[in-house]
């Protein structure tokens, strides 16, 4: 295998396949987070590796998924469908094809996806191009299903690997304005439509309604982790978790008034700490309060999203969030806001124009009042999409998931190269 930059340099002036020869026991191999694997294999028996690689202990919380027809299956399914956290590709074309085939991936691949390519082509010029364009690992065929776990682990535990997890905090711009409703369907379809595993962490600890909206009654949740800092760690908060659906997972409040639930700034941080090492998407449902603690998740989140209902108190309140979190993270993306309830019979509305003339940007959705739909969903213990999944909302929750795990529907062209920071010292051949 092929370590690091200097052994590339190394490699240069020795064939690739008399670099170092390591056996899988040399090197621990350590267990991924529930990320989403898709492969498009060209030979069966780089699908059978693969497919039994998922069956690996390491791979446990993995979603492996396998199909044949290489890289141009893969193009064409990617350009409708958002991508894994990891694209394998297997290829048999030469160097020159290879590139080519990788350029088109690049115009549908999503922002964050890793691609592992698999082939037979050993050359240390191929080597490098393909990091060049973002490949994260290089695998020559015929491969082991330990080289695939080995090679999907590697992207995920190296000292230098990018948390896996992106948090996006949702909060209203008032109480009541429907901020957890967002929350949980949004949740619901990144889980559902995106397949990417998520967690929704309710932080209402006293009054919060996720458990009530997936219809869930754990004997644990959240609690139990913010009460214990010490005790948190992956397997603790895993041990926590209720599952919602194949993807979503519910860190529920207790709901329960037997404490008071005044937390110190840095209650959550460890928690926080945990799920972003293991879950790909986690959804916090912050509640509409100003303390230590709610000003510091939000301001620690990848993406915010302030749920807004449509009058002057929402107005000044969104303005006011908006204008404190871009000027606490000045290098990242502004705060998105959405419109909730609109179109109240007979009450008096700001326009979404106005909204977003004061807030300086346009809602992510404007999402109508629609009491009998949404009234149905929260008496049910369902989602908007469960209760009528042609509904205009349904798809907006959809598009909303998109734009907040960072995907879009309309794959743009992003000039040939995949959205990743080359990864020199992660050259990887068989192994023997
Ligand atoms: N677009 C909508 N149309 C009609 N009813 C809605 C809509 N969105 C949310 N609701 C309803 O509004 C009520 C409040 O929603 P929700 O609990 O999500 O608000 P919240 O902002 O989280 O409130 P809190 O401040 O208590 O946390 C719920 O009964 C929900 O079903
Ligand atoms: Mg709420």
């Amino acid at each position: 295998m092929i370590k690091n930059a200097q052994q590339v340099a190394a490699a240069e002036t020795a064939p690739m396949s008399a670099a170092g020869q390591e056996s899988a026991a040399d090197k621990h191999i350590a267990p991924v987070p529930r990320i989403s694997v898709q492969a498009f294999c060209e030979t069966v028996e780089s699908a059978a590796a693969v497919q039994a690689a998922g069956e690996d202990r390491r791979l446990g919380k993995a979603h492996v998924k396998v199909q044949m027809g290489g890289i141009a299956a893969a193009i064409e399914a990617y350009h409708n469908a958002p991508t894994p956290n990891v694209i394998m590709i297997e290829t048999d074309a030469r160097a020159s094809d290879i590139l080519a085939g990788l350029d088109k991936l690049a115009e549908v691949c999503d922002a964050g996806t890793r691609v592992i390519v698999m082939g037979r082509v050993n050359d240390v010029t191929l080597y490098r191009d393909l990091t060049r364009r973002g490949v994260s690992e290089y695998l020559m065929t015929p491969i082991g299903p330990i080289d695939v776990v080995r090679a999907v682990s590697s992207l995920f535990s190296a000292p230098d690997a990018k948390p896996v997890g992106r948090i996006i905090a949702v909060v209203g711009a008032k109480g009541g304005v429907g901020a957890s409703t967002v929350a949980h369907n949004v949740a619901w379809a990144i889980g559902r439509d995106l397949a990417l595993d998520s967690v929704v962490a309710d932080l209402d600890l006293a009054f919060g309604t996720a458990g009530l909206d997936y219809n869930q009654d754990p004997p644990q949740g959240i609690a139990e982790a913010a009460f214990s800092p010490d005790r948190v760690d992956t397997a603790f908060v895993d041990r926590l978790l209720s599952k919602c659906s194949d993807h979503l997972s519910l860190l529920a409040a207790p709901a329960t008034l037997d404490r008071v639930y005044d937390f110190g700034a840095e209650a959550f941080d460890s928690i926080l700490d945990s799920l972003r090492a293991s879950i790909p998407c986690v959804v916090l449902d912050v509640p509409h309060q100003w303390l230590g603690w709610t000003k510091r998740l939000l301001i620690s989140a990848d993406d915010i999203l302030v749920v807004a209902s449509p009058d002057l108190a929402n107005l000044r309140n969104a303005k006011n969030l908006v204008d404190l979190l871009k000027a606490s993270r000045p290098n990242d993306h502004r705060p998105h806001y959405c419109l909730n309830q609109v179109g109240v019979p007979k009450r008096p509305e700001i326009s979404p124009g106005d909204f977003a003339k004061a807030l300086e940007s346009n809602p992510l959705a404007v999402i109508p009042f629609e009491p009998q739909l949404f009234g149905s969903a929260a008496n049910n213990g369902q989602m908007i999409a469960e209760v009528s999944a042609n509904h205009k909302t349904a798809d907006m929750f959809r598009q909303m998931a998109l734009t907040l795990t960072g995907r879009t529907e309309s794959k743009r062209p992003r000039g040939g190269l995949l959205a990743l920071p080359p990864i020199l010292s992660k050259l990887m051949k068989r192994t023997g």
